[in-house]
This record gives C-alpha cells, structure tokens and sequence, in this order.
C-alpha cells in the first residue's frame, strides 16, 4: 500500500525524504515522488516505478530545502504513471499532497470543482484533495484542510505542504496509519515507524479523524473541528538492526531465521516462575473462565493462524470456536452475546477489512481481544485487550515470524482457557507448558538442515501446479504454505484437505503438479500415506513434511523433510518452516525479489 512521509527541520530534507521512502518500499508501490519548497517555490519530482528512478531524475534535477512530503504509490484510481504519481499539486502549484487511503467521494466532488474551473491533471482520487484545499486556503493551511476533510468521505493519511506558509506540514488521518517522529528542531512523518527510527524513537500515533500542524519544532494535535488535543509520545525500544537485513540476502531469510527468538520472545514474557500461564493482559481469569464461545476473525496468514487456533481452542478447552476471514465477516450479519470473546489476529494492526470487523464487533457487545505485531496500529489501540506477538518488525511482505508468533499466541490461550475450564489436567498442562518451551530449540533444529529443501526447490520451482495437502492442524499449515508459495513464486498453488482429494482436486493432477503432503497427525499417517500414493500414482512430484525418524512415507515421497518430534498439536510452530523456505528458494531460483512480490502489499490499508 502507499507509504507516506514529511520532514521539517534542518537538515537537507531530500535525503530524508528518500531514506524514508526506502524503508516504505517493503509496503508495496509502483511509483514514487517527492515535493520539497526550496525557498521559492515547492518543487515536485516523481517517477512510475522504482524508486531508484526517481533517485535518479533527482541527480539531475537536485532540489534543496529543510520542507517536504514524499510518497510510494500504490495504485488504485489511475494507472502507475509518472503524471498519476504522488505528489499532486493544485493549478497554481503552490499546494503539494501526498496521500494514503481512498477519496470514495471523489467522482462527485471533482465534478464539482471541474464545473468551478480547476483543470485536472492525473486520473487519481487524491488529485481532489488539492484543488479543494487550494479552494479552501485563505491565509491558512490548518484551516483550509480541515474544511477539505469535511467534504471528503472516505479514508486517508495525507501531508500537505503549502508554498505561502512554508514552514508547516499539515498532516491527517482516517482510517490509515500515520506517525509523527519529533526530535530537538526537527520533525518527521511517516506511514510506519520503520521509516523514522533512524531518526528519533520518539513518535506520536495519529488517531482518526486528528489534524496536525507539524512545525521544526512544534506538533501540534486538533480534533475536526481544529479543537486542540493534547497527546503523548511514545518512545520505540526495539532495535533499529531488527529492520535491516543483517547479512542476509533478503527480508524474507532473516525473518525465517528469526523465528525461534521470536517465539522465545512471544512465550517467555508469559510463563511466570511457577511455569504457569499469564496472559492476564487479554483478560480476568473470571471472564475467561466464562467465555462460551470465541469468534477469531482476520485475513491472509493471520486467518491461517486462526484456524490453527480453532482447532487447539476447541480440542484443549472444549470451546466452540468460529472463524472467518475479515473481508467476509464484515457484511454478515454475526451473532454475539457478552460471553463471547472476539479475537482478531492482524500482523500489521493497520488492514482496513480487520478493523472493520473488529469495529463491527466491538458494536455487537463483544469483548475483543487483538492479537499484533504492532504495540501502536490502531488495532492494538482499539481492542479491549491486545496481546503482542513480540516478533520484532516483519518488513517482508510475506509474512513468516508473524505467523509463528501468532500461533504461540493461541497456543497460550488455549491452554489458560483450558486451564480456567478444567478440561486438561495440571500434569498434562505442564507437560504441554514445558514442551512448548522446546518448540524455540527445535525451530532451530529446523533451520539448521536447509539442503533438502533447497535442492527439492531447485528441481520443482517452476511446476505449473502446486498443491499442499493434510488434515486438521496440517491442513491449515498447507493454506498458509499454499499461500506463500503463491505469493512469492506466483505459482498457482492451492491448499486441500487431503480427504477431499477424490471429491474433485485429484482430477487437477498430472506430471506438472507438485505435491507438498504435511503429515505430522500421527492417527492419521495411513490416511495420507494412501493420498501420496494416489497423486503419485498419476505422475504428481511428492515433497513429506513429517517427524524426524520416522520412515512411514520414505518409500511413497519422492523427498521427505523432517521436524523434531513434538506434540501433534503443536507441529504447526514447526512444520510452517520447511514451505516458508521451500517458497524462499524458488523464488530465488525464478531470480524473483521475495520481499516484494508483484501486486502485493504488506499492509493492506485500503479495501
Ligand atoms: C501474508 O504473507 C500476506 N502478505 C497477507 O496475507 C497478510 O497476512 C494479510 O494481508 C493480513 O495482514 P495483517 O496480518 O497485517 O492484518
């Protein structure tokens, strides 16, 4: 999705403005622009596609200046061109926009302003957004946006800048996120922390529907109707070398390999010295004790970890659990009462269908329970209770330690609310405690032997056809693995619950098909034996991900990759690893850039 950002201080904003852009480019983008006053005038570079083009129209035509708004596009209204690129200016080119969200109104208002003599230039939604401030200016850029927002529905993160008030950015949010980095004499504006924290750790998060005027050494917070908010900052602690690669070659490796910190980090904070679970962040033992039923909502991955959830909720603590994928829930029509917990799983804490459900939700009575990456996202701010991951920043846009981190999460609910509920004995709850705090080390054991893999994906990374197969908590990890492979190979991949092979997939395999077949349910090992040898038997490629020294599958799959021995239940925190690398190596092999696949973004902020 766009990433956007504003500088106003001291230093050469231009550089800042390019450095930010680059810690946005993992959100997604097509093209790229800045827009800096260099004492005159406000002058506007920009170029369709990477941002290295507009690095390098910027070589020749240097703009210098301690003010400006920079912008990665993503685009929506309008295709990826130069003209359709951010900033957009007014006629007179003295008020310069950038823009995250969509304008839904922007068909009628440009009607508007058209019929009143403004000249348009792009196909974009945000290009109204400038004529309408231009139209509203009258000695006062606060002001005049503030009259703009009035008229536009829709959603939005935007930073405007205006030649005749040059020492202020004036900056709002609806429904997308935004930042404010401040340091002494200078302040900084970005879409995601990432950008600034190489500046200054000290951010505001801009809530909806907040106006704010950004001077080099002021920010100051307005309601909608420009009445003053006082605000506090809050001060970043993770490490700045948990956003960079660190040596490895992508996003995507480092990020694989940092999933066993990651899980130390999401389960120890919550294992107290008696080896109990506390997670009374999301709630009282009371109201967890008398939850009847948990609704688990989210998209892409973190859906895929709600799955996993439902199946451990339902079979620790004998709650039922229903799942649903964001985008969908939001136009049903759910039934809640107050002893439903609602969790809502979002890496990001920014996608716009997840908010909406939560929000919806949060309408119906629920108590809701947010499950993120991001200690600020809005999600976290606006849920009743928010458990973080502790993941440490995922810039890749495929997301790998999110979902493991996301996993150990409900694993951690499952068993409190299995605890509360008496559905599990104290030793049996110990047990699965203590070999939870194993899973770190044998994700280890996992990442320590890639070659199968490697050389496995070498052979079969451009097959036509892919499809992960396996039952209970295999099959979810097939549709998140299914999913990886589709969005960092572009191979038509696909997820199936094995026994539904011969109800109508198995009719789709041929000599092109791979088959992943994950099998570490072991009162089901016969069941997907016999599924290898019926895709094998009609030419398919079989690639096992089963336990380490086990030989059930050896003489079926054409390669066998193994994970430690652990509880079934728990195999998904390391049965995930082997596709997150499978996916990994062919896309390299295809010489594809893993960490931004085409047409894809990290955070989805827009519907
Ligand atoms: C994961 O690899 C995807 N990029 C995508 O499905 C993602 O999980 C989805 O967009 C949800 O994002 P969120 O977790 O930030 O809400």
């Amino acid at each position: 999705m766009c990433g956007i950002t504003g500088y106003v201080g001291v230093k050469d904003a231009t550089p800042v403005l390019i450095n930010a852009l680059k810690k946005l480019e993992y959100r997604g983008y097509d093209s790229a622009g800045i827009a800096v006053f260099d004492g005159q005038e406000i002058l506007v570079r920009k170029s369709k596609g990477a941002l290295k083009f507009l690095e390098q129209k910027l070589a020749k035509e240097i703009i210098r200046g301690s003010i400006g708004i920079g912008h990665t596009r993503w685009a929506t209204h309008g295709e990826p061109s130069d003209i359709n690129s951010h900033p957009h200016t007014d006629v007179s080119g003295s008020i310069a926009v950038v823009h995250n969200g969509i304008i839904e109104n922007y068909v009628s208002l440009r009607e508007k302003l058209e019929k009143k003599g403004f000249a348009f230039k792009s196909q974009t939604d945000t290009e109204v957004a400038a004529h309408l401030i231009h139209f509203y200016y009258e000695g006062n850029l606060l002001e005049a946006v503030s009259k703009a927002l009035k008229d536009i529905s829709g959603s939005y993160a935007l930073a405007v800048l205006c030649d005749k008030q040059p020492d202020v950015i004036v900056a709002a949010r609806k429904d997308s996120p935004l930042v404010i980095g401040t340091a002494k004499n200078e302040q900084f504006l970005a879409s995601d922390v990432t950008a600034l924290l190489e500046y200054t750790r000290d951010v505001y998060y801009v809530d909806d529907n907040e106006i704010v005027e950004i001077k080099k050494d002021s920010v100051k917070f307005y309601d909608n109707d420009l009445e003053p908010i006082t605000k506090q900052t809050s001060h970043i602690d993770w490490d700045i070398d948990s956003a960079e690669k660190c040596g490895y070659e992508h996003f995507m490796l480092k990020e694989i390999h940092e999933q066993p910190a990651a899980l130390r980090q999401t389960l120890s904070p919550r294992i107290t010295k008696e080896k109990k679970i506390d997670i009374s962040e999301i709630a009282s033992d009371e109201i967890l004790r008398s939850t009847e039923r948990i609704v688990i909502t989210a998209c892409g991955t973190a859906y895929h970890a709600g799955i996993v959830g439902k199946y451990v909720i339902e079979h620790f603590a004998r709650i039922p659990v229903d799942i649903d994928i964001a985008s969908e829930f939001r136009y049903r029509e759910p039934i809640f009462n107050p002893k439903n917990l609602f969790i809502i799983i979002s890496q990001s804490g920014e996608t716009a269908d997840t908010l909406a459900a939560m929000r919806m939700a949060k309408k119906c009575g629920a108590r809701i329970i947010a499950i993120t990456n991001v200690a600020g996202s809005t999600l976290a701010r606006e849920a009743d209770a928010f458990m973080h991951t502790n993941g440490g920043p995922e810039i890749a846009v495929a997301s790998t330690k999110a979902f493991t981190t996301q996993l150990m999460c409900l694993y951690l609910i499952a068993l409190k609310l299995a605890e509360l509920k008496g559905t599990i004995s104290e030793e049996n709850l110990s047990k699965a405690i203590k070999e939870l705090e194993t899973i770190s080390a044998k994700a280890e054991i996992v990442l320590q032997d890639k070659k199968t893999i490697q050389k496995f994906a070498s052979r079969t990374f451009n097959k036509k056809k892919a499809f992960f197969i396996g039952r209970l908590a295999d099959y979810a990890i097939s549709m998140e693995s299914a999913l990886k492979l589709k969005e960092i190979n572009y191979t038509h991949s696909e997820a199936f619950a094995a026994g539904e092979l011969k109800h109508g997939p198995i009719a789709l395999i041929d000599t092109d098909t791979l088959v992943v077949a994950i099998c570490t349910q072991r009162a089901l090992f016969e069941k997907m034996d016999s599924n290898i040898k019926e895709v094998k038997a009609r030419g398919a490629s079989v690639l096992c991900i089963t336990y380490e020294n086990e030989h059930f599958f050896d003489d079926s799959a054409d390669a066998v990759v193994h994970i430690p021995e652990t509880f079934d239940e728990f195999t998904p925190l390391l049965s995930i690893i082997p596709s997150q690398l499978y996916a990994y190596y062919c896309s390299v092999q295809r010489s594809l850039d893993p960490d931004k696949p085409r047409n894809l973004a990290k955070s989805v902020t827009v519907e």
